[in-house]
Order: structure tokens, then sequence, then C-alpha cells
């Protein structure tokens, strides 16, 4: 098959060693998916989670979002900041409801394209809700793919987000999209962490560039500080 060894390594580890639950984690109600990552956008999934609960209890779908006033829903934002991600998902929220009669785009295209929402978003939503074979990349991607393939190209550049863009997507396993991307996520929060990894356990221990050149704590690499 055409699954790269990374990719299999990191499925295998998901099936059996994968504790990790979150309430978004498998949902299929891009509603709640996309909820979910505009509050993760800036915000840790410790402090997310009680504002995603909330969210959810009190408008179970998009359309009762969108018919909420404004200061209601700013009011369930507050301590979140960023209030612009709070503008933004209400303005989708209404014109997904008026324009869309509340059905939510199911190509990443059209995703793309919601206020709010980046390319790193609209991976997310389309790979776990339509299991579309878009890589995500974030923070904690940047992380495990420098250490275990090694690489020292700064990660706040144009040529570094390239450069990992490009490999996110050549290790994408396309029929598991959703699964592969949520698993690297989770990989990098409970595994390869920013401060002291789990290197000992870690399924990648045999191959992983950083640890053999004993740089794990130095990678990824950030050009501004
Ligand atoms: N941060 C952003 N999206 C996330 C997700 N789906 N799971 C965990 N952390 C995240």
């Amino acid at each position: 098959n055409n699954t790269s060894e990374f990719a299999q390594t990191l499925l295998q580890w998901n099936k059996l060693d994968n504790t990790r639950q979150m309430p978004w984690k498998g949902e299929k109600d891009p509603y709640k998916v996309w909820l979910s990552e505009i509050i993760l956008q800036q915000t840790r999934v410790e402090q997310g989670l009680a504002y995603y609960n909330s969210f959810i209890k009190k408008f179970s779908n998009i359309k009762k979002l969108a018919a909420a006033p404004d200061d209601t829903v700013f009011k369930l934002w507050e301590g979140l900041g960023y209030y612009s991600r709070c503008r933004n998902l209400l303005a989708t929220a209404r014109y997904i409801s008026k324009e869309k009669d509340g059905v939510f785009p199911s190509t990443y295209e059209e995703i793309v394209q919601l206020k709010g929402v980046g390319p790193y978003t609209a991976a997310a939503i389309a790979s776990f809700v339509y299991n579309l074979p878009h890589a995500v990349v974030d923070g904690n991607v940047f992380r495990v793919l420098s250490r275990v393939f090694g690489i020292d190209t700064p990660i706040d550049t144009t040529a570094g987000k390239k450069y990992f863009t490009q490999l996110a997507d050549e290790l994408l396993p396309v029929k598991q999209a959703g699964i592969y991307n949520q698993a690297l996520m989770d990989f990098g929060a409970v595994v390869c962490k920013p401060a002291a990894p789990l290197c000992e356990t870690c399924p990648f221990n045999t191959s992983c560039i950083a640890l053999k050149n004993k740089v794990v704590d130095f990678l990824p690499v950030k050009e501004k500080k």
C-alpha cells in the first residue's frame, strides 16, 4: 500500500496507546467541530473545554447560535479573549443559517472561505468531519515532524512553512486523513511534548533523527523570538 512508514507507526500508536479523550474527537457534526476549532485557535484544550461545553449546551446547532443576540454570545465567550473570533463565529453562523439553510459546507474550498477560518482550521474540519485528504499543520505537527525527520528549517519562515506543509501532505494517508490528523495532534500533545517529551516510550525512538543526534530539545527551530 501507499501509507508512509511514519503514518503506519502513528496510526498504530493511536489505536493501541492513545487514551486522550475530548468531546469533539470523532465528532461528525461540522458545527461542533468548527466551534471546537475556532475556540482552540488561540486557547489551550484545558481552558477551551468548558467554553465548548457551554456553547453546545446553550446552542445545540448552528441556527440556534445564529439566532442569539450578540451580547448573549459575547457574554458566553467572555474570558477567552481574541474577540474577533467571536465576531467571526457569529457572522459565519448567521451566513450559514440564512444563506445555506443551516447546512455547513462540505468542501475544503468552501470551508476555507468562511470568516475566521484559515487553511489550518479548514483542513481540520474537512479531514475530521468529511475525511478529506488535507494535512493539518499546527504547532504540534511542526514539532513532531521537525524532530522525527530532523528538520532544522525555521518554522516561522515562508520556506519553513512550505517545507513542512509539503512533507505533511506527503505523509498523509489519504483514506484515513481525519483519524491520522487527530492522532498527530494528540501525539504532539502527549508524547512528543514541547518540554520533557516521552522519548523512552516513543514508537519512533529507534528512527527519530533528533533523538539520535541529541537535539530533541532544540527542535523545532524558530528564527525570531
Ligand atoms: N487544537 C486544535 N484542534 C485540536 C484538536 N482537534 N484536538 C486537540 N487539540 C487541538
